[in-house]
């Protein structure tokens, strides 16, 4: 599938929050996001833009313990950590399968770790380093957004 390609850099965490937000707005129910980026890429921080969008009861945290957040707001967020994933049929017997047709949105941090579950024509994130503000984010997106 070919994808739509973007470019943003973002100078400090707050502005890949205020991206979150902006690239939230063009969210349609049951998009899946894959956010891939090393740790502390901003992952998470970009989330949390997400989540403020979407009016969430609770600001985004890093669900690594728990594998899954959940969180109530426009439309339902489901924010995935697969950092600790021993296997990828891990996140099956989660009921993952599910959660892509709950009308929500799905948001997926290490999304390398089950591959074979993302559906192809997932939201593409790549997060990367530049210096220890600055962060390059190339969207890959198979439908045309404005960002
Ligand atoms: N431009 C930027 N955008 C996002 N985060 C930034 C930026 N500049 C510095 N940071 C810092 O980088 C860190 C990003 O942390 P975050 O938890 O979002 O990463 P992550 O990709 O979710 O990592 P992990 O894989 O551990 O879950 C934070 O400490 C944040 O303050
Ligand atoms: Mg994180």
């Amino acid at each position: 599938m070919t994808k739509k390609q973007y470019l943003i850099k973002t100078s400090s965490p707050e502005a890949t929050v205020e991206f979150g937000k902006r690239f939230a707005a063009q969210l349609k129910p049951n998009d899946l996001i894959a956010l891939y980026g090393d740790l502390a890429a901003g992952k998470t921080t970009f989330t949390k833009g997400v989540c403020e969008y979407l009016n969430a009861d609770q600001p985004a945290t890093s669900p690594t313990f728990t594998l899954i957040n959940e969180y109530t707001g426009d439309m339902p967020i489901f924010h995935f950590d697969c950092y600790r994933i021993k296997h990828p049929d891990e996140i099956i017997m989660l009921g993952f399968d599910e959660y892509l047709e709950k009308d929500g949105v799905v948001l997926i941090e290490w999304p390398e770790q089950i591959a074979a579950h993302i559906p192809e024509d997932s939201i593409e994130l790549h997060i990367n380093y530049v210096d220890e503000r600055t962060r390059e984010i190339e969207i890959r997106s198979p439908r045309s957004m404005e960002l």
